[in-house]
């Protein structure tokens, strides 16, 4: 059985932070399907993993050539696709990636959507673990091209902005179709002490706090330099935190 785990949040709060420690450490336990669902991939860089290929650009790409007319006759749409997300697929040593770009724009190519959920959830189905570090709108979870998830973990600051997004993702997933088993909260950057009506309204949140990450300077000196966040230390802080959150979620 697949264990889907989306990661969500305020932009900027450290959802590709933590979903790059947990991919690793999951990576350990079984196979792991990295998937980048932000439009502004950069969950390969954290993995230090190539990209060059996202699910959107194969959906956009196949729609202009079918209404361009150069699409090659013969070539049934759905083996076209899934040949292309195979080849879109990043595969290595210790994960697999894929990305899933831009979600469908206006011009809706639904029959190629239909499709392409179907090739996910077929591939999503052949790992252990599936983690999803999806951008501050949760437009693919919304938008189903990710289908159920085990657990949501939202990811804020300790500021009043990020819990009131929290707030949001907490309705969005009460509201959407997909199926979300458990939803916890994860709180990034902390320091010895957090604001006052940030804690309450922690409190007033109702959704279960799982773990505090401390704010680590190392983490920025990787992201500056380019330098992959799977590269540091074993004991680094944050790193140790996220093992803790994996532990809280009986994943470890
Ligand atoms: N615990 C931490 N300590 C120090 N810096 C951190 C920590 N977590 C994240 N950062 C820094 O904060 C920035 C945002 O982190 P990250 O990219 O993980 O967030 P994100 O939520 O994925 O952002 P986006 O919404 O842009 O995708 C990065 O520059 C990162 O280096
Ligand atoms: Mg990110």
């Amino acid at each position: 059985m697949t264990i889907t785990i989306a990661i969500a949040g305020k932009g900027g709060t450290g959802k590709t932070t933590v979903a790059a420690f947990l991919i690793q450490l999951l990576a350990d336990r079984g196979t792991v399907l990295a998937v980048d669902a932000d439009p502004s991939s950069n969950l390969n860089l954290a993995l230090g993993l190539p990209l060059e290929e996202t699910v959107g650009g194969i959906r956009e790409g196949m729609a202009e050539e079918v209404s361009s007319g150069r699409f090659p006759v013969g070539i049934p749409k759905q083996d076209y696709l899934d040949l292309r997300i195979n080849e879109a697929l990043v595969e290595s040593a210790w994960v697999d990636l894929l990305a899933m770009g831009r979600p469908e724009g206006p011009g809706c190519y639904c029959a190629a959507n239909s499709m392409l959920r179907a090739i996910l959830d077929r591939l999503i189905g052949s790992y252990d673990y599936v983690v999803i570090d999806n951008e501050a709108g949760m437009e693919h979870l919304s938008r189903r091209t990710t289908r159920d998830v085990d657990i949501l973990i939202a990811v804020s600051d300790p500021t009043m902005r990020g819990i009131t997004t929290v707030a949001r993702i907490r309705d969005l997933a009460a509201e959407l179709h997909t199926k979300i088993g458990r939803t916890a909260l994860v709180i990034n950057r902390v320091n010895e002490s957090w604001p006052e009506p940030v804690m309450k309204a922690v409190e007033e949140l109702g959704v279960e706090l799982i773990g505090l990450i401390p704010e680590d300077r190392r983490i920025g000196e990787y992201d500056a330099t380019g330098r992959p966040l799977i590269e540091l230390p074993t004991d680094s802080p944050a790193r140790l935190a996220v093992h803790d959150v994996a532990r809280r979620l009986g994943l470890i």
